[in-house]
């Protein structure tokens, strides 16, 4: 190989790599040791979360006007009280008595572990461990909104 597509070839495996973890290092960094839910949403990144969001693509729509699938779609939701997302959407009464609202500290949990925040939810998932993880995917909700 001629240097220079050697060159070439070696910053376009640095940018994929670089992609692949969604500048994770570096973000982690600058939110600090141990960091809180706070820090993490200064660094949390919407479109990694878009990415990130394929965990919930089986079960869920974040597009305006997409219909619900097992679950209701998402756009919108940030802000707003539970299980009154989609009024065509038949949510457990465990959710809808649940009476909370969507806010970033809500909605780390329920990614966490849907059924801790809500007993008896049928969002059958084991949740996203990583916190750096859910904030990616929050900041992307928050962005899926009018
Ligand atoms: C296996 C299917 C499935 C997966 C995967 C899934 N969900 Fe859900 N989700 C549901 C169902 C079902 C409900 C309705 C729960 C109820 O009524 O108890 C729900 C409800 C929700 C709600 C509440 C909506 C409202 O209107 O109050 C949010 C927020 C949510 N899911 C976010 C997510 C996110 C973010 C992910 C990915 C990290 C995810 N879900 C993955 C099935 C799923």
């Amino acid at each position: 190989m001629r240097y220079g597509a050697m060159k070439m070839a070696l910053i376009l495996m640095l940018v994929l790599a670089g992609c692949a973890d969604d500048r994770r290092a570096e973000r982690l960094a600058a939110a600090g040791p141990d960091p809180s839910l706070d820090a993490l949403l200064t660094v949390a990144d919407a479109n990694a979360g878009a990415r990130k969001f394929a965990a919930c693509a089986a079960c869920h729509k974040a597009t305006k006007g997409s219909p619900d699938m097992g679950g209701p779609n998402l756009y919108g939701v940030y802000g707003r009280p539970m299980a009154q997302q989609s009024a065509r959407y038949s949510y457990t009464a465990a959710l809808r008595d649940a009476g909370g609202r969507w806010d970033a500290r809500t909605l780390d949990a329920w990614i966490a572990r849907p059924q801790t925040v809500v007993p008896g939810t049928k969002m059958i998932y084991p949740g996203v461990a990583d916190p750096l993880d859910r904030a990616d995917i929050i900041a992307f909700l928050r962005r899926q909104a009018d």
